[in-house]
Order: structure tokens, then C-alpha cells, then sequence
């Protein structure tokens, strides 16, 4: 069963997951906050790099959709989703990561939405095939995160998916 039923559940998807991309881009402020290995460093570089085109991509689709862009965390959504203070870099990794795999399932969920929901979205048959095109890279991205994240946990640390 698809997890989107509706044209309301999909433009509030595609605002949360536009709020969550904007999220993980800040990520890259942490750099300078925590002392990290040079390997963590180029890590959360990509992530928060890939979550900056990311999140541009879920503009597009909001814009093209008449969507209104959130200027603040929509409902059910923390101000902030990352605080590492105090945080072992495992740790820190562990929490992205969480959000890495949640990206990914939510990307799957919108690709797997009805065809007839997304055509109420968006009307034009091109801008259809375009977003699910986009999807199905945003998928394959999120998955190579998540794998990011893993390698920066470590070998000894078993982890649940
Ligand atoms: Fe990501």
C-alpha cells in the first residue's frame, strides 16, 4: 500500500523533506564546533553538500506545484534536528544517519505514490516523468549517505536499518 493517499499528504511531504534537506545542509557548521577526524570531516562535507542540491530540487518541485516554500520547521518537525554538543563522533554519525535512512524511505513513499495523486500535483505530463526521475536519484543519494554515515561508525558498531 502506498504510504501517500492524497494530494495534501504529498505537497506536505515535499515541504517537510524541503525542511529536512535545509537541516542536513547545516550541517556543515558543526566542522568547526566538534574536533573530528579528517575523514569525518570530508564525510559530513558531502553530506552536507548532496543536502544543499537536494534541497534545491524539493524548491522545485514546491515552486512548480504552487507549493508555499516553509520559512519555519513545519508541524512535527524540531526548530533544529541536529544538536551534537557533547557528542562522541559515532554518536554524531549515528543521529545523521537515522536521518539518512528516513530521507531514503520518504523518497521511496513519494516515488510509490499513485500516479493519479501526482498528476493532481502536477499537471503537465513531462513535469511527471522529470519528478520521478529526480526521486529515483534523491533515492540512490540517500542510500549512499546512509553507507557514509555507516563507514564513519565503525565496523564494531552494529547497526539497526
Ligand atoms: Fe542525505
Amino acid at each position: 500500500m502506498p504510504a501517500i493517499k492524497n494530494k495534501v499528504t504529498l505537497e506536505k511531504t515535499l515541504q517537510r523533506m524541503y525542511w529536512i534537506e535545509a537541516e542536513m545542509e547545516q550541517l556543515g557548521t558543526w566542522e568547526g564546533r566538534i574536533e573530528m577526524m579528517d575523514d569525518n570531516v570530508a564525510a559530513l562535507e558531502t553530506l552536507s553538500h548532496d543536502s544543499d542540491r537536494h534541497g534545491d530540487i524539493m524548491k522545485k518541485w514546491l515552486i512548480k506545484a504552487n507549493i508555499t516554500i516553509p520559512e519555519e520547521a513545519p508541524p512535527g518537525l524540531p526548530k533544529h534536528i541536529f544538536n551534537f554538543d557533547g557528542m562522541a563522533n559515532q554518536e554524531m554519525f549515528r543521529s545523521i544517519m537515522k536521518y539518512e535512512i528516513l530521507a531514503m524511505n520518504v523518497y521511496k513513499d513519494m516515488k510509490n505514490t499513485n500516479s493519479d495523486i501526482i498528476k493532481e500535483l502536477l499537471p503537465n505530463e513531462e513535469d511527471v516523468t522529470d519528478f520521478l526521475t529526480d526521486l529515483e536519484q534523491l533515492i540512490k543519494d540517500e542510500d549512499v549517505h546512509a553507507s557514509i554515515c555507516k563507514k564513519q561508525i565503525g565496523g564494531f558498531t552494529k547497526v539497526m536499518y
